[in-house]
């Protein structure tokens, strides 16, 4: 309805009406009481204007009523709006389980996208309609931030950790992508689009391309070439975690609490290895921060993902 009005965006992600409906009815709900205050101004004014010059106004006493009926009724309004907006911000937070997983990369001034297969692309982004696709998202410098408007979704990318946003294309068809984090000068320059294609046409272009292997086997070479199973073992000689199967558990850390091995995780166990040290190991890994780069990073996540179904696949 309202993808005709040049100011709105179009409506293209399953989170979009969500986000839509969440937002009219603040509008309404402001521009409701703005009306109704701003009408009650005028016509107490008038009603109690000073009729002659020596008139005194007469002592007001309180109303229990009164105060308990505008107390109640804003706490209600606030209420269903606190509901509301947690429930909108918890779909947006929690991706579904089984989501089309994409790394991104936001450099001065680029987007860096990354999917599974060894496909890469800058600035565009292809996706198929119809599945919930997940960004993994970092920084090689300073802050960046992705806000695509037609989907109603919009996360920071902070350089040294990985950030996620999740959507669901509902429609074909091109849309903007912004950096929505003022990042230097050329920050306004820094847009791409995110291309929603028919299921088969997607695959047709995933396929297509130059892909030089998929990331997971790119992180076994990379993994092999950092002799990372010299230390990380599945038998009881290991100094490190085994990574069998490692991915997706939660572990107990040194101190008591866990962790679940999720990407952040395991990027952070390369690059900082003794922010968090598991239960029963010593923090002898050294930093891999600089050795490996941020695709690296992506490619040797994947790598221990594919070791989930206790594939022992050594590299
Ligand atoms: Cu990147 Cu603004």
């Amino acid at each position: 309805m309202w993808s005709g009005t040049p100011l709105f965006p179009v409506s293209a992600s399953t989170m979009a009406p969500r986000v839509d409906a969440l937002y009219f009815f603040l509008i309404g709900i402001a521009g409701f009481f703005s009306l109704l205050i701003a009408c009650l101004i005028v016509f107490y004014a008038v009603k109690y204007r000073r009729r002659a010059p020596d008139a005194i106004g007469s002592r007001i006493e309180g109303g229990m009523v009164l105060e308990i009926t505008w107390t109640v009724i804003p706490l209600l309004i606030t209420m269903v709006i606190f509901v509301w907006g947690a429930s909108v911000f918890f779909a947006m937070s929690r991706p579904p389980d089984d989501t089309l997983n994409v790394y991104v990369v936001g450099k001065q001034w680029m987007w860096k996208f990354q999917h599974l297969n060894g496909q890469r692309e800058i600035n565009e982004l292809h996706v198929p309609v119809g599945r919930a696709v997940k960004l993994i998202m970092t920084s090689e410098d300073v802050i960046h931030d992705v806000f695509i408007p037609g989907f109603r979704v919009k996360a920071d990318v902070i350089p040294g950790r990985y950030t996620q946003l999740w959507f669901e294309p509902t429609k074909p068809g091109r849309y903007h992508l912004f950096c929505a984090e003022y990042c230097g000068t050329r920050h306004s320059g820094m847009i791409g689009e995110v291309v929603v294609m028919e299921p088969d046409e997607f695959q047709v272009w995933l396929s297509g391309g130059r892909a030089e292997g998929s990331l997971a086997s790119a992180g076994a070479k990379l993994s092999a070439d950092l002799a990372c199973n010299t230390c990380h073992r599945p038998d009881t000689e290991s100094r490190g975690p085994s990574l069998d199967g490692l991915f997706g558990r939660t572990v107990t850390l040194q101190d008591g609490t866990t962790a679940i091995v999720d990407e952040g995780y395991v990027r952070e166990a390369i690059v900082n290895p003794a922010a968090r040290i598991r239960a029963g190991y010593q923090p002898i890994m050294p930093t891999y921060q600089g050795v490996v780069t941020e695709e690296g990073l992506q490619q040797l996540v994947e790598y221990i993902k594919s070791l989930r179904a206790g594939d022992a696949r050594q590299p």
